[in-house]
């Protein structure tokens, strides 16, 4: 089985071998509002995402509102990426490259967006559905938003990165749903993939001990088949090998004293879809 690169990691040595950064309240603040933009660029894209439109016109609005908020997408020339978000379709599990294919009714797609506001990086995913979608990818989904939610529960000071895992791979398993192991949430803060790795499947007390100052993203990815993933020959694109849906969401949160604090929460309330009232 050919492994895929598991993680990035942008901080070269600068912060020395095996260093996570603890991060001060001004740094909160910055997440907070680097976080805040990204959560405000998904919530721009709800009422767009329609039978018809293109994920590459996705792409263009966000790039248009990034400018306009003086923010920067961070994947625009990220390791030779050229998009400005990511549009994972279906058996798409992450990295889905935003192309002039338009989405089909029942279609179900995760936009990943990552703002630099000021040097800090919110980044954050949700699912979409393109009209009625069936109920398989509409539980797949419900699922998916759940297993973050639980990952986000786990966090707290003197949990380790192993209880975020455990949390999440528990609810999915049980739910008959199967967690991707290649890709991990990440550290960030100034740097778009810092460390610590965060994996979303292990073992209680396993990993990184979490401490306050600790800044990070959850983002599971959950199939509703089996966990095998292959990446195609655009070396971007990650793909189930059994072509049966998965489904994403990414928040960016902060560890503190009694938990932590969700950066990229939205500020419609469009949490988990369907997101349009009523
Ligand atoms: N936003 C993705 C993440 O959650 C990373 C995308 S890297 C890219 O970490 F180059 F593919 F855009
Ligand atoms: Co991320
Ligand atoms: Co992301």
């Amino acid at each position: 089985m050919s492994k895929v690169e598991p993680v990035f990691d942008d901080t070269q040595s600068e912060s020395g071998e095996g260093t996570i950064t603890l991060y001060d309240a001004s740094a909160f603040a910055g997440m907070h509002k680097a976080g805040r933009l990204a959560a405000q660029a998904l919530d721009m894209l709800v009422e767009h995402v329609l039978p018809g439109v293109t994920t590459e016109a996705l792409d263009e609005l966000i790039m248009e509102f990034a400018q306009q908020h003086d923010a920067i997408p961070a994947t625009l020339n990220y390791r030779g990426y050229t998009k400005a978000i990511c549009t994972s379709v279906n058996h798409v599990v992450c990295h889905g490259i935003p192309g002039p294919k338009a989405l089909r009714e029942g279609d179900i797609v995760n936009i990943d967006v990552t703002l630099i506001v000021n040097g800090w990086h919110g980044d954050t995913s949700r699912m979409f559905a393109v009209g009625a979608v069936p109920r398989k990818a509409e539980r797949l989904i419900d699922v998916t938003y759940e297993a973050m939610q639980r990952g986000i529960a786990a966090v707290k000071p003197g949990h380790t990165t192993g209880h975020i895992g455990a949390a999440i791979q528990k609810f999915a398993e049980a739910e008959r749903c199967s967690v991707v192991r290649e890709f991990c949430g990440h550290g960030l803060g100034r740097h778009f993939h810092e460390r610590p790795n965060i994996l979303h499947y292990g073992v209680e007390g396993d990993g990184v001990v979490l401490k306050p100052g600790m800044i990070f993203t959850i983002e599971p990815m959950i199939n509703l088949g089996r966990a095998s993933v292959k990446v195609l020959p655009d070396g971007w694109t990650a793909v189930t090998r059994d072509r049966q849906l998965s489904a994403q969401f990414e928040h960016s949160v902060g560890v503190t004293e009694e938990g932590c604090e969700v950066f990229t929460l939205s500020p419609k309330g469009y949490h988990c879809p369907p997101y349009a009232a009523g």
